[in-house]
């Protein structure tokens, strides 16, 4: 069943070559005498004629569209009017001798042809993955995935980096996000979890001395899910010892290079920005800042201090932040969009959301009346308001102020793209670094800190006074990398001193002792057997490779993803256990 040539392959030079192709049928047109077939691979597609004169070929007129054949036959010259210059192989056609029917296709549950396939509902294309897999859109994407995966082994083989497995079997560790538990059966009552990301395990090949470790590692989260969010996704996970975080600036930065230019040939310019978290969030209202347009967010606290209007000042007494920034040329909005900006802006617990509209040179607001000549100017100036401008205001805690107009921000981006008011290129991809993330936050449901990346984390090293003092204060060795407004990954500088790991685990984060020496206590103890300086990062492969491609959903670069619900709808899992499985695993189920 040996093919001599692709479907893209062949071209005027092979006019009058014998050759035997295989594949699917993409096309099928019957011009009265002579029948016409477009036969597709994964690499293209050629046109085959039959002379339906010919009985051994008859068998051509049961095919269906995606049946499986294949033919031998002759590369012949398209007539001159009926070449197609859009296909590499349009110049010519296959004159066919020999038809075998491999498979006839049944009657397909969605149109195939690229267009139309692209209205298909998602859950229908998801049901038959392996028909929308072999659309060529889609197989574009699994060689991407590919050859992204290569261009990263490669640039981290030769950077000294050893390719290791670590367990997906883990240990339960509750302090990340929420983990699916397996029951072993063996261990009557215990249970693994499914590692959320290989942490723990790269850190000990650090004390191992293995010096730089990396693997395209499945992590398991059962997370709620989003387009960019997988309950199992992949991440390109790293870690080395005896570096600072300029080593990990420079080592990621290569390695984005030479994927943009090996995946689709785009020239990324390095070193890249760096922003600190305060920055960010004061800015763009967001530690993953998309900077390709501008609606920068400013700061009004000072003007509204001793403002008459007291929603305003009276948050600036308490110590919040009065923020705004102008959404350009959106004063026109609907009622209906200014609602769905205001129930987001409510889901994110904004009090209100006040505007200034400018129509006709007219400013309009309910907060208008309140506003002072020079609060106006000082609002005009900063803002730069000109007619048809939209000013959206949050005056809330400094971190909810900022989040709150930075999530309305992106909502304006994309309304202001509908319109066509604003037009973001396809080609541009704003690499930044988030820097200096507090090492902790307080959360408020806990009463507690919580670690703001995990608490493995080194404090940078200038601040390790104020553990005792204001730990609020102190700033992780922490480092985001970010691309138009989407994380790619994160990592840090890791702590690896045992004394100062266990100060952080009871003293700030007030895990109990016991608990911390149930969790962490062989980190502990590794810790004191030589424990080299180390630090690493990780990057979610899934949400690089749909930047690659141009997707928003990274369910269109995972060959087999799950829905929102956490279903693969192809083989319709998960599914309920039998009985005997159950017992086996020690499981009662309450009904
Ligand atoms: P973190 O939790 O920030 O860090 O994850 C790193 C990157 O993994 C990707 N990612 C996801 N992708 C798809 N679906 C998900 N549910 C999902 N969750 C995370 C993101 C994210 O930036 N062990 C640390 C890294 C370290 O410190 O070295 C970690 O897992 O792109
Ligand atoms: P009020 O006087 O409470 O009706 O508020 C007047 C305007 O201010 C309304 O448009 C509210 O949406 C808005 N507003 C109220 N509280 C806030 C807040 N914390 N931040 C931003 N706008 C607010």
């Amino acid at each position: 069943m040996k093919r001599t040539h692709h479907c893209n392959e062949l071209t005027a030079k092979n006019i009058g070559e014998n050759v035997r192709l295989i594949g699917w049928v993409h096309a099928i047109r019957d011009h009265g005498g002579l029948f016409f077939i477009d036969l597709r691979d994964r690499e293209g597609i050629t046109q085959l004629v039959f002379d339906l004169n010919r009985s051994e070929l008859g068998d051509v007129r049961c095919l269906r569209d995606e049946s499986v054949i294949e033919i031998l036959g002759k590369v012949v010259a398209r007539p001159a009017d009926t070449a197609n210059s859009k296909i590499a192989t349009g110049e010519i056609e296959i004159v066919v001798d020999e038809l075998v029917v491999h498979n006839i296709c049944d009657v397909l549950p969605f149109p195939m042809a690229e267009a139309k396939a692209d209205t298909v509902g998602e859950d229908l294309r998801l049901t038959y993955r392996y028909l929308d897999l072999r659309r060529q859109k889609s197989f574009k994407r699994l060689r991407t995935r590919h050859c992204a995966s290569y261009v990263v082994r490669n640039y981290l083989d030769k950077n000294g980096f050893l390719e290791i497995e670590t367990p997906y079997l883990f240990k339960t560790t509750p302090e990340g996000a929420r983990e699916f538990l397996v029951p072993s059966r063996l261990n009557p009552g215990s249970m693994y979890a499914l590692a959320q990301s290989p942490q723990q395990y790269k850190q000990m090949l650090m004390v191992a001395g293995v010096e730089r470790y990396y693997s395209l590692a499945r992590c398991f989260r059962d997370e709620d899910l989003r387009a960019d969010r997988q309950p199992e996704f992949t991440q390109i996970d790293l870690e080395m010892s005896f570096i600072d975080r300029e080593d990990m600036y420079s080592l990621v930065e290569g390695m984005l290079k030479a994927l943009w230019k090996d995946a689709i040939g785009v020239d990324v310019m390095t070193p890249f920005p760096r922003v600190t978290f305060v920055d960010a969030m004061d800015r763009f209202g967001s530690d993953k800042p998309d900077t390709r347009f501008s609606m920068e967010i400013y700061d009004f606290s000072d003007i509204f201090k001793n403002s008459d209007f007291k929603v305003f000042s009276s948050v600036v007494g308490d110590g919040g932040a009065v923020k705004a920034f102008n959404a350009k040329a959106l004063a026109d909005i609907s009622q209906g969009e200014m609602k769905s900006i205001e129930d987001i802006a409510k889901t994110l617990g904004a009090k209100g959301l006040a505007y200034i509209k400018v129509e006709n040179g007219q400013w309009r607001s309910p907060i208008l009346k309140f506003l002072s000549d020079g609060e106006k100017t000082a609002l005009a100036e900063r803002l730069n308001i000109g007619n048809g401008d939209m000013v959206f205001f949050a005056a809330d805690k400094w971190e909810r102020a900022c989040t709150i107009l930075g999530r309305v921000r992106l909502e304006c981006r994309d309304l202001a793209v509908a319109k066509g008011k604003m037009h973001i290129p396809d080609d541009v991809f704003n690499f930044l670094w988030v820097v200096d993330f507090p090492l902790m936050t307080f959360d408020d449901d806990q009463g507690r800190f919580v670690a703001t990346h995990h608490p493995f984390t080194a404090p940078v090293t200038d601040d390790i006074e104020l553990l005792k003092t204001n730990p609020q204060s102190v700033r992780g060795q922490h480092y985001d990398i970010v691309l138009n407004g989407t994380e790619l990954g994160g990592g840090s500088i890791r702590i690896h001193q045992p004394q100062l790991q266990e100060y952080v685990f009871k003293e700030i984060l007030k895990i109990p002792e016991n608990v911390a020496n149930d969790r962490f206590g062989y980190m502990l103890k590794a810790f004191k057997f030589g424990a080299p300086p180390h630090g690493g990062i990780a990057l979610g492969l899934d949400r690089i490779v749909a930047l690659l491609c141009g997707t928003s959903s990274i369910r269109d670069v995972i060959a087999f993803p799950k829905t929102q619900r956490g279903i693969d709808l192809m083989a319709q899992s998960p599914s309920p256990p039998s009985e005997k499985q159950l017992r086996e695993l020690h499981i009662k189920t309450v009904p």
